[in-house]
C-alpha cells in the first residue's frame, strides 16, 4: 500500500538524539533555542518560541494578543478541529467564515462578518495552500486586528515571493505527518518582542526574570531538547522536502486529467508547500458526482491510501453545535468531495507514477 505519511528520519536525526541523552540536558535548553533562531531565520520572522504542539502555539499566540473571554476571533471552518479548541481555550469564540475555492478563507468573506466583539482573525492554509496574506493583512490593520496565521500544514510556504513569517504571528505544528516533523511539536513565530516574550514566559508558567517568581498565571508547554534536536536537522532538509513535493504536485497536475478532476485554486505566484495534494470530484454531465467512497475503494484496490481532510466541518462537530448555524456551504460541499492522494517526500518516481495512473484510470 502506497501511504499517505511516512516519516522519514535518517542517521543524522538518530545521532542528534543520542547526544542529547547523552548530554543529561534533555529540558528545554540550548538546542530549543537554536532551533527558535533557525526557524526565524528560515520562516522570515524576527522571533520564533517552540512549544510542544501546533494548539499549544496557537493557543500561546492567541493569548499573547490579549484574546480573552468575550472575544470573537474570525477563522475557517475547513480545518483540523485544533484550530477552534486553541481559540475556544483561549476563552474565545471561533465565529467561522465560508472559505473559497482555493479552500482558504478570504478578506471579502472576512470583511463582512467582522463585527464590534472580533479581536483577531485566524486564516488556516490548508494542506499547505496559502491564503492570500497580503489581503487579509490590510484588512486586518485596517480594523487594528492582529492576523494569527495557522501555519500548522504550511511550513516553508511563501505568498507573493514572501515567507510566511513577515505576516504578523503564525503558528506550526511538527507534528508526525507533517512535511518537518519532531514527532510532536509546535512553534510560535512573531514579529513583535512583546508577544514573542509573553509566548516564551507562559510556556513555561509565566516565569520573570527572577528565578520561582511568576507575575501571571502559567502553564507547561514547552518543547524539550530531543524534539530541538531532531527539528533542527529536519529545518536543514526543508529546502529538499519542499522541492520534492512541489516536484510530485508539478507530476500529478500534468499526469491526472483535469477535465476530470478539480483542485482547489491556488493564488497566481503562492508558494504552495503540498502538505497534502487534494483533488475535487468534478461534476459529471449532468451534475452528477461518482460517489467519493467508491473512489476511494477502486485506490485501496490498487493499493494506493487515500485521505480527507476534513470529512466535517468544524462548525458540524458535534462539540461546535453552538457554532451549527455558520452559513459554510462551500467547506461543507468540500467535506463531501474532496479527497488526497499520497504526496509525502520520500516517495519513489515509480510509486509517484502508480498514483498518478491509477487516479487518471477511474471510471
Ligand atoms: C490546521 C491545523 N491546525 C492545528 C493543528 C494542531 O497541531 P498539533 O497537532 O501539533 O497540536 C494541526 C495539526 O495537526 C493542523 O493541521
Amino acid at each position: 500500500m502506497i501511504q499517505m505519511s511516512r516519516p522519514t528520519f535518517g542517521p543524522e536525526e538518530e545521532r542528534s538524539v543520542l547526544d542529547v541523552m547523552r548530554s543529561g540536558k534533555l529540558a528545554q535548553g540550548e538546542r530549543v533555542r537554536a532551533f527558535e533562531e533557525a526557524f526565524a531565520a528560515a520562516t522570515g520572522a524576527e522571533f520564533a518560541v517552540a512549544t510542544s504542539s501546533g494548539t499549544a502555539a496557537l493557543f500561546l499566540a492567541l493569548v499573547a494578543h490579549g484574546i480573552g473571554p468575550g472575544d470573537e476571533v474570525i477563522t475557517s471552518p475547513l480545518t483540523f478541529i485544533a484550530t477552534a479548541n486553541a481559540i475556544v481555550h483561549a476563552g474565545a469564540v471561533p465565529v467561522f467564515v465560508d472559505v473559497d475555492d482555493s479552500l482558504d478563507i478570504g478578506s471579502q468573506a472576512v470583511a463582512r462578518l467582522i463585527g464590534p466583539r472580533t479581536r483577531a482573525l485566524v486564516p488556516v492554509h490548508l494542506h499547505g495552500n496559502p491564503c492570500d496574506l497580503p489581503s487579509l493583512a490590510e484588512l486586518a490593520a485596517r480594523h487594528g486586528l492582529p492576523l494569527i496565521q495557522d501555519a500548522c500544514q504550511a511550513v516553508g510556504a511563501e505568498v507573493a515571493g514572501r515567507p510566511l513569517g513577515r505576516y504578523g504571528t503564525a503558528v506550526y505544528s511538527f507534528y508526525a505527518t507533517k512535511n518537518l516533523t519532531t514527532a510532536e511539536g509546535g512553534m510560535v513565530t512573531t514579529n513583535d518582542p512583546e508577544v514573542a516574550g509573553l509566548c516564551s514566559s507562559l510556556r513555561h508558567q509565566a516565569y520573570t526574570n527572577e528565578p520561582y517568581v511568576h507575575d501571571r498565571v502559567g502553564h507547561n508547554l514547552r518543547m524539550n531538547e530531543m524534539q530541538a534536536a531532531i527539528g533542527l536537522v529536519q529545518l536543514s532538509r526543508l529546502p529538499a522536502i519542499t522541492e520534492r513535493r512541489r516536484r510530485i504536485a508539478g507530476y500529478y497536475d500534468e499526469a491526472i486529467p483535469t477535465a476530470r478532476f478539480d483542485r482547489p485554486a491556488t493564488l497566481p505566484g503562492a508558494g504552495h508547500v503540498y502538505h497534502q495534494y487534494t483533488l475535487r470530484l468534478a461534476a459529471m454531465n449532468g451534475g452528477a458526482r461518482p460517489a467519493r467512497d467508491r473512489v476511494r475503494e477502486l485506490l485501496a484496490g490498487s493499493g494506493i491510501a487515500t485521505g480527507v481532510y476534513y470529512p466535517v466541518p468544524v462548525h458540524r462537530q458535534p462539540a461546535y453545535r453552538d457554532r451549527a448555524a455558520a452559513h459554510c456551504p462551500n467547506a461543507e460541499r468540500a467535506c463531501d468531495d474532496m479527497y488526497s492522494i499520497p504526496i509525502h517526500h520520500s516517495l519513489s518516481d515509480g510509486e509517484v507514477e502508480a498514483v498518478a495512473e491509477a487516479v487518471a484510470a477511474l471510471p
